[in-house]
């Protein structure tokens, strides 16, 4: 695949601070004059969004496990196509809060559906897209979870049907984010998650800046 752009995913187990962060670097890139596409996952797309309450709807409790692996990568598969795509076409800097590699913690590793099953349907739906750069916001698991549950408390508490899994399975989403790192390193790097919202910040633009001077980026 020849493509021009770049693309760049965030990660993270719940309570990271990942759509702040999110949010600060849309801000950021566009400030310094680059254009970029934002895709968040599950729900990027209009379709993307009627999956996504699917997913999290917390009454959803007898979604099989077979089938949420299916749905997440449906929505990620209408947003490779509809939006991602293009923007990387069109030489975007492309900045999707989760992809692949959550499908991978959640479902693959902490769910035991194993890896097999999440290259096959990465195959099919991203047709061997993978990001450039994984910022992976890393925190300790009681933590987040309970900065999660406080803001699931201060909204309208629906969608928190996987928040509400056990902390053993957001103990091995952790790990396998981990396991991510070790074995990409180069794609896939550690950002410390409990220091201020600022200093995240910065640190994530410090991964970022050679990616953007190394690209093709449209500015
Ligand atoms: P969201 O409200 O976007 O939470 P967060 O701010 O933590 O990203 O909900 C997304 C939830 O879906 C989150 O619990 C992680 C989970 N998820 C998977 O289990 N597999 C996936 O492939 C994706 C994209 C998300």
């Amino acid at each position: 695949m020849t493509e021009r752009g770049l693309f760049v995913t965030l990660e993270g187990g719940e309570g990271c601070g990942k759509s702040t962060q999110m949010r600060l670097l849309m801000e950021r890139l566009r400030r310094e004059g680059y254009t970029v596409t934002g895709n968040v996952e599950p729900g990027g797309t209009r379709i993307g969004k009627q999956i996504r309450a699917i997913l999290l709807g917390a009454e959803n409790l007898e979604l099989s496990s077979p089938a949420e692996l299916l749905l997440f990568f449906a929505s990620r598969a209408q947003a490779v196509e509809q939006l991602i795509h293009p923007a990387l076409e069109a030489g975007h800097v492309v900045v999707s809060d989760r992809f692949t590699d959550s499908s991978f913690a959640y479902q693959g590793v902490a769910r035991g559906l194993g890896e097999p099953w999440i290259r096959d349907l990465e195959a099919i739906a991203c047709g061997g897209l993978k990001p450039a750069l994984t910022l992976c916001l890393d925190i300790d698991v009681e933590a987040g979870l309970a900065r999660a549950r406080a803001r699931n408390l201060e909204s309208t508490g629906k969608e928190t049907r996987l928040d509400d899994e056990s902390l053993a399975f957001h103990r091995k989403v952790r790990e396998a984010y981990h396991l991510l790192m070790a074995r990409e390193p180069e794609r896939v790097r550690r950002i410390d998650a409990a220091p201020g919202i600022e200093t995240v910040a910065q640190e994530i633009w410090n991964q970022l800046m050679p990616f953007l001077d190394a690209g093709s980026v449209l500015r």
